[in-house]
């Protein structure tokens, strides 16, 4: 069977966009992409990727190389010919009350009304709260109002870092359509399913459900996976006190395939630019609705908490003060392969340690440039574990990246002034360790050899 060259926009090339084009025109569809950020513009329209993602650079390039990826300021050269518009920019919390800001969002429905001449799905990739596809639908409609379109909802779930993986081979699609609107339901859903071919020929399951449970099921989601890291955080603190080992622990939950081995990782309090705002999101959304969601509103509490408290742990691992001490830290983004470094709890830990007198001594391998508009100016940045651990009396291992996985006890204890780690992402074994003779303190496991 000849298949037709679907052409498709996706309104922002950031995290999502970017990866979700660049998906797509691998599939085969040309897509173009509208970004507003000059800086970001610049960079995509010359080859070069403006986050990091690994693979995410050769797949824009060959891309482009292809003629399947284009990148656009303005909208209307953009969306002729489209078949599909995905509006993929960002929803922020907003600022005072946690909802999501949805000011990105219903510009870029303004500007599709105002420039969109043919049938087109109009498709929310961003993370929005429930009733803003109908909402689109409005203000599109007042603003063109003999225009034929629909609405849809179809949520993203990659993960920052594993992106391309998840786009290409995700768990599962959903999408939301106007069920209850017969033939132009189905119209979206012919367009929809159009574009997602090749991950059905790939058996991923796709589920068609309604606007609202599509909304729904990405807070859903994330605030479930939230709770998870709470509760495994607030059990890694229950086995300190108690000597219980939390990695025994969460191997032994994980073989029950109704818990799941994944998200059981203790860790400083998960950050990234989507649990923290999402889990507030869903809270306000569910209090205004008069059906609150207690267990979310509880998770997100005890990881505001747990961010904060984590620095005063450190001050007690290091006798009480670190006034004047040298702090080494490994890792500042919010995990590994990534240079994102929203709500990251190295930006609350080396805050508070530079207001307790600390020096702070940084490295990460991608994100320190990220990281200094966010950081004090007072601390260090360094391109290299030796450079960072010299003469430190701490060194905390914040992220998880590969190349602090093989750190030498004895090269440690040659560089710091005293060979303390304080291992936040239990990458260690605590007994090899500690027969090393270095003075280590991980997450939940027990400190002695
Ligand atoms: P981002 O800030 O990296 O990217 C958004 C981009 O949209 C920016 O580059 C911005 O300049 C651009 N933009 C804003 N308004 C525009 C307009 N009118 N026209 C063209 N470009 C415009 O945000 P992100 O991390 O990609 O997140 C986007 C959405 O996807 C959010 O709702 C987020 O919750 C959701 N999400 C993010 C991830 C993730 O891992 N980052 C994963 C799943 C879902
Ligand atoms: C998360 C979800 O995993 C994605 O499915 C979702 O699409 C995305 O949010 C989103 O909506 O933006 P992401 O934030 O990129 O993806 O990264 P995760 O791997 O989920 O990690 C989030 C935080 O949890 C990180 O700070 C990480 O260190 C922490 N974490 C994760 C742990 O502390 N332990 C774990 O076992 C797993």
């Amino acid at each position: 069977m000849r298949r037709v060259i679907v052409r498709i926009t996706m309104i922002g090339g950031g995290y999502v966009g970017l990866v979700s084009a660049a998906c797509f025109a691998e599939f085969g569809l040309n897509v173009n992409v509208v970004e507003t950020n000059p800086d970001r513009l610049n960079s995509l329209k010359q080859g070069m990727i403006p986050i990091y993602e690994p693979g995410l650079d050769i797949l824009v390039s060959n891309n482009i190389k292809a003629n399947r990826l284009q990148f656009f300021d303005k909208i209307e050269e953009a969306i002729p010919d489209c078949e599909a518009i995905f509006i993929a920019v960002g929803t922020p919390p907003r600022n005072g009350d946690g909802h999501a800001d949805m000011t990105y969002v219903h510009q870029a429905a303004l500007q599709i009304a105002q420039h969109l001449k043919q049938y087109a799905v109009i498709v929310t990739k961003s993370t929005v709260p429930v009733g803003t596809s109908r909402r689109i639908a409005q203000i599109i409609r007042q603003t063109n109002p003999d225009l034929e379109f629909d609405v849809a909802s179809n949520p993203e779930f990659l993960r920052e870092g594993d992106a391309i993986q998840d786009c290409m081979k995700p768990d599962r699609v959903i999408i939301g359509i106007e069920k209850e609107k017969k033939d132009q339901g189905k119209k979206a859903q012919a367009v929809m399913t159009r574009l997602y071919q090749p991950l059905f020929q790939q058996e991923t399951p796709i589920v068609f459900t309604n606007l609202e449970s599509a909304e729904l099921a990405k807070y859903a989601s994330n605030c479930f996976l939230a709770m998870k890291l709470s509760y495994v955080n607030e059990l890694a603190d229950l086995c300190e006190q108690v000597g219980g080992n939390i990695e025994d622990i969460t191997k032994s939950m994980g073989l029950d395939p109704r818990i799941g081995r994944y998200f059981l990782q203790p860790g400083p309090g998960f950050g990234g630019s989507c649990f923290p705002k999402d889990t507030l999101a869903l809270i306000r959304i569910a209090q205004e609705a008069g059906a609150p969601v207690r267990m979310v509103e509880a998770a997100a509490q005890a990881n505001d908490a747990r961010k904060t408290n984590m620095s005063g742990r450190i001050i007690n691992l290091c006798g009480g003060s670190v006034n004047n001490k040298t702090i080494a830290i490994l890792g500042l983004t919010f995990k590994p392969n990534t240079d994102d470094m929203r709500e990251s709890a190295s930006l609350p830990i080396i805050h508070r340690l530079i207001e307790e007198g600390a020096h702070i001594k940084a490295f990460d391998p991608i994100g320190n440039e990220k990281a200094q508009p966010l950081l004090p100016k007072a601390v260090q940045y360094f391109e290299n574990i030796k450079d960072t651990a010299l003469n430190a009396d701490a060194l905390i291992i914040l992220t998880e990246w590969s190349e602090f996985r093989s750190l030498s006890p004895n090269k440690l204890k040659e560089w710091m002034k005293s060979p303390l780690v304080i291992d936040l992402r239990n990458i260690y074994d605590p007994k090899t360790m500690i027969n090393e003779g270095i003075h280590y303190y991980s997450i939940g496991r027990p400190q002695k050899a």
